[in-house]
């Protein structure tokens, strides 16, 4: 057991974990994890070597030769780095986000990444974000949050997300991969996207930034007394 706190938010990608995840590190003085970024990190060196997303054998080999890891900047920011270079920019491109979909189906890819997940839990007060989070790698998590919203809501956050960093994507191009990666994180056989049993469930498509991290906060509140 930890002496640290932890707080587990899953759910599907767009639904605002990551947005409201940082404010609450902030807030709390928590490290936050944002997972999705080391399985699209995996997903980009795939990408980069030549491989097919879904060529699982071939991915598999890939991972042995990989370095990565989690670095935070002057301002608490997570980076990614790859074998030593920072691709924190890199894995937020469309292709990337379906790598990271299709590569994170793979169990072995899952095994891979397990420990730098739950290493970071047990030195720190944490906030961390994915798919399996509250179910798989931090079961005994002090809080558990499942958090959705409408995949037309994700669609649109994400659509001005990408536009804001100069990207234009098309709005159904962007509800299409959001579809499709809805569907593959919650059907695949290794650690799918579903609630935790003791999590608690925030819609986010009507609620506005404030109020979500306001419930959050006071969910950690009554559940840690802190
Ligand atoms: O959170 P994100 O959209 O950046 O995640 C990218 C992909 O990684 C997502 O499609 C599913 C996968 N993922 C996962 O399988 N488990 C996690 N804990 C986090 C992300």
């Amino acid at each position: 057991m930890s002496n640290y706190i932890s707080v587990a938010i899953d759910g599907p990608s767009g639904a605002g974990k990551s947005t409201i995840a940082r404010a609450i590190a902030e807030k709390l003085g928590y490290i936050y994890v944002d997972t999705g970024a080391i399985y699209r990190t995996v997903g980009l060196a795939a990408q980069h070597a030549g491989i097919g997303s879904k060529d699982a054998a071939a991915v598999v080999a890939l991972l042995p030769e990989l370095c990565i890891d989690i670095a935070y900047d002057s301002e608490g920011v997570q980076r990614m780095l790859l074998n030593g270079r920072d691709v924190s920019a890199e894995i937020r491109t469309p292709t990337s986000s379906i790598y990271a979909s299709d590569v994170s189906a793979i169990p072995e890819v899952r095994a891979f990444l397990m420990d730098m997940q739950r290493n970071l839990a047990i030195s720190h007060d944490v906030i961390m974000d994915g798919r399996d989070i509250g179910t798989v790698v931090l079961p005994n998590a002090d809080v558990k949050i499942f958090m959705t919203a409408t995949a037309e809501v994700r669609a649109q956050r994400r659509f001005l997300e990408l536009r804001q960093k100069g990207m234009e994507t098309p709005y159904e191009e962007i509800l299409r991969d959001i579809q499709y990666r809805d569907s593959q994180d919650s059907t695949r056989a290794a650690a799918p996207l579903k609630p935790a049993e003791d999590a608690v469930h925030l819609d986010t498509s009507e609620l506005g930034f404030d109020a979500c991290v306001d419930a959050v906060a006071k969910l950690i509140a009554e559940r840690t007394g802190r």
